[in-house]
C-alpha cells in the first residue's frame, strides 16, 4: 500500500510516492500501476465488443443500400446515420484498446464469432429493421454487463463505455418507433 497524505483527509497518496510512481515503467503509457482492472480481461471485452461495432456497422450499411419500398428514404437514412455511429463506436473502442496496451482485433477471420450481435439480411425493410432493433438489445445488455464488470476498477472506459451504452438506447428506441410509424 502507498503511503497516504495526512493533509488530504489521508485517502490521497503523496505527492513523492505519485511522481515516482509515474517515473517506473513509463513504457506503460497510460497505465500506472494504480491502475486495479485485469487488462488482459478488458482488452479480451473490449474486442469483443469492438467485432460488435464491426458486424453492426456492415448490417446498417447493407441494410441502408437494400432499403426499397414506400417508406425506403427516411429509413434508409436512419440506416445510414446508426452505420456511422457504430463505425464512431468501433473507433472509440479501438483507440482505449491501444491506451491499455492491448492490439485490437480487425480480422475478418472469426469476427462473425467474436461478434456479440449477428449479421442478418432481412427480406423485407420492416424485417431489416426488427433485426436491426434485436442487435442493438444484444448490444445493450452487454454493455450493460461489461460497465458493471468493471466498476471502479477502470473509470475511463467505463465511461466510454457508458457514453456508447446509452447511444444504442437511443438506436433501439429510434428502431422501436419506426416499427410504430410502419404499423409492424
Ligand atoms: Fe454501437
Ligand atoms: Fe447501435
Amino acid at each position: 500500500m502507498a503511503k497516504k497524505s495526512k493533509e488530504k483527509g489521508g485517502f490521497l497518496t503523496d505527492i513523492e510516492t505519485l511522481r515516482r510512481r509515474a517515473r517506473e515503467h513509463i513504457e506503460a503509457g497510460a497505465v500506472t500501476p494504480g491502475y486495479r482492472a485485469d487488462r488482459d480481461t478488458v482488452t479480451r471485452i473490449l474486442n469483443e465488443a469492438l467485432a460488435t461495432e464491426i458486424v453492426c456497422v456492415l448490417r446498417y450499411k447493407r441494410h441502408h443500400f437494400m432499403a426499397t419500398g414506400i417508406n425506403a428514404q427516411s429509413v434508409a437514412q436512419e440506416f445510414l446515420q446508426h452505420a456511422n455511429e457504430e463505425q464512431m463506436h468501433a473507433d472509440q473502442i479501438a483507440a482505449r484498446i491501444v491506451q491499455l496496451g492491448g492490439e485490437p482485433n480487425f480480422s475478418p477471420e472469426g469476427l462473425a464469432t467474436r461478434s456479440h450481435a449477428e449479421y442478418v439480411e432481412g427480406d423485407t425493410l420492416v424485417d431489416m429493421i426488427k433485426e436491426d432493433l434485436v442487435a442493438e438489445r444484444i448490444a445493450i445488455d452487454s454493455y450493460r454487463e461489461m460497465i458493471s464488470y468493471l466498476g471502479n476498477d477502470d473509470p475511463t472506459t467505463r465511461r466510454m463505455l457508458e457514453g456508447i451504452l446509452a447511444m444504442e438506447e437511443e438506436h433501439a428506441d429510434d428502431l422501436a418507433s419506426l416499427l410504430e410509424e410502419l404499423g409492424a
